[in-house]
């Protein structure tokens, strides 16, 4: 059908930082800095390739598991590292969003994260999300609530429940679906990302971990789905 079309919205789970750091005997960490780096070379590849919406796992609600320690570096390096992308963001007509439950992390990275988002709004190149705190399940559960909410209210009928407004009670409720979904540090699984939205997303896994992860090969990546045959179910 659209075999040659370019995918839309390109979502990756950027894997593999801390296994990539221990195999150079370095710090997890390190490879958790050096992840940060390769999201600007992406991103700016993307608006290069004219994807439209980008959305990167960059932390899961079951992250919360790891070492206190390793959890709150990854705080503050979203913290620092977001407040340097103003000039990225202007010059590659970026505008930036988050998806997941924010209210957890410090009240000065929420009015960072708030900051930059209104700052890049008017921006019409591509949509760069991270999903921060992000799990489909905790997303769809959210949504839940929301619409028997409104149904308690009375602002809604049970008859009213529908894909569409479930997709407008999601954290992505402004974005297409994910056309293509891409996984590196070598596991075969989607760790509980975007479920709903990527429910016709073709897959590509690279063994590759993330901080090896390259421009040639997110190209690479969109050469294989223009040849992936699409049918939704269709013949
Ligand atoms: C992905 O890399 C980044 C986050 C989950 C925050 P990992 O930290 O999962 O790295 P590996 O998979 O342990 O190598
Ligand atoms: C998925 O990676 C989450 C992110 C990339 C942010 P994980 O390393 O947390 O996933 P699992 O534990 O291997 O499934
Ligand atoms: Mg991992």
């Amino acid at each position: 059908m659209n075999a040659a079309l370019p995918p839309k919205h390109i979502a990756i789970i950027m894997d593999g930082n801390g296994r990539w750091a221990s195999s150079l005997g370095k710090r997890r960490t390190y490879g958790h800095y050096i992840g940060s780096k390769i999201v600007d070379d992406i991103t700016k590849a993307s608006v290069a390739l004219g994807i439209k919406y980008l959305t990167l796992y960059a932390f899961s609600t079951e992250n919360w598991k790891r070492p206190a320690s390793e959890v709150r570096f990854l705080i503050s390096l979203l913290h620092t590292q977001i407040q340097k992308k103003e000039t990225l963001f202007a010059e590659n007509e970026v505008r930036f969003n988050t998806i997941g439950d924010v209210s957890v992390y410090p009240q000065k990275t929420q009015d960072m994260l708030k900051r930059v988002r209104e700052l890049t709004k008017n921006n019409k190149r591509m949509v760069l999300t991270l999903a921060l705190n992000y799990g489909s399940k905790l997303e769809i559960t959210a949504a839940c609530k929301k619409i028997a909410a409104d149904i308690k209210k009375g602002e809604l009928n049970v008859s009213d429940i529908s894909e569409d407004l479930i997709n407008k009670n999601l954290f992505t409720y402004d974005m297409p679906d994910v056309d293509l979904l891409i996984r590196t540090g070598g596991e075969k699984r989607v760790s509980n990302f975007l479920l709903w939205q990527s429910s016709y997303a073709e897959l590509i896994f690279f063994d590759k971990y993330w901080p090896e992860f390259t421009k040639e090969d997110l190209k690479k990546a969109i050469e294989e789905f223009k040849h992936r045959k699409r049918r939704f179910g269709g013949l």
